[in-house]
């Protein structure tokens, strides 16, 4: 079987080798969130659609067959207490696609803060990293990823149609699901790795960030601001400035972003 060829791989880099496949599941964040205790640290969970796929702020992530979504464990206490734990999923999740896209196009995938992947002012990628206690009182983290790879318009919700785009759109081809999991794997070897600094993720992160500098819409509690994205603080917060000159410091809970159209 291929599926287990491919995750063999990252058995070999030192990353957890189980693995689930589902066709279908509600939603591969709430299987390991319930699955937890019995599952070990780096397991990985991918399927080909979720009929109840679970967003930031309780939204739900449409989930149509033809994408990636995967969940993955994170149990080991280092990890899970790392600080930018989402900018370092984000910056992973942008490596394996700039691979899968080329060096060339894979210069537009950038990220909106706080965990949005996007190519060219649409979103390619969603990111759900949610914290949980397992029934013996420890933490880990669910991280949740959702990349869209051949997205059909025609059967999608008509507010997504023009504001999602998919990795067909960017490379004309079809995408392995599972190799694209297991490269993600790799890649969030690479960003948790003990030699990986938290400077280096920041620079990565703020250089791939598509909101520092511009002007852009905060939204909190239904309220919303004009302001400017002046920075990201070393907590992974985003700085800005609003329109009466007060500076301000925003952290992800229940914040969203919108670029300027
Ligand atoms: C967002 O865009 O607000 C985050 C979307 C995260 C979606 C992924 S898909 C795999 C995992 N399972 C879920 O139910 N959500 C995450």
């Amino acid at each position: 079987m291929t599926e287990i060829k491919e995750f063999e791989r990252l058995g070999n880099i030192g990353w957890s080798e189980n693995f689930i496949v589902f066709e279908s599941i509600d939603s591969t964040n709430n299987y390991i969130k319930q699955m937890c205790d019995v599952l070990s640290d780096g397991h990985i969970v991918v399927s080909g659609m979720q009929y109840g796929g679970r967003g930031r702020q309780g939204k739900s992530f449409y989930s149509p067959e033809g994408g990636l979504y995967m969940s993955v464990l994170v149990k080991e206490p280092r990890k899970v207490c790392e600080p930018l734990f989402t900018a370092r999923v984000c910056l992973a999740v942008c490596r394996a696609l700039e691979e899968l896209c080329g060096s060339e196009k894979g210069k537009e995938i950038g990220i909106k803060w706080v965990n949005d992947v996007y190519y060219k002012g649409k979103k390619l990628a969603g990111i759900l990293c949610e914290r949980h206690n397992m029934p013996d009182g420890k933490a880990c983290v669910v991280v949740g990823i959702g990349i869209n790879l051949k997205i059909d318009r025609s059967k999608m919700p008509r507010e997504l149609r023009s504001i999602v785009t998919g990795v067909f759109d960017i490379t004309r081809k079809q995408t392995d699901r599972i190799k694209l999991a297991v490269s993600v794997c790799e890649k969030l070897k690479q960003v948790f790795d003990v030699k990986t600094n938290e400077q280096t993720i920041l620079d990565e992160y703020k250089q791939k960030s598509i909101v520092l500098g511009n002007e852009i819409t905060v939204i909190k509690d239904g309220d919303f601001a004009r302001v400017r994205a002046l920075d990201i603080s070393p907590d992974g917060a985003l700085l800005v400035k609003y329109e009466d000159g007060l500076v301000g410091k925003l952290s992800g809970g229940e914040i969203s972003v919108r670029l300027k159209k």
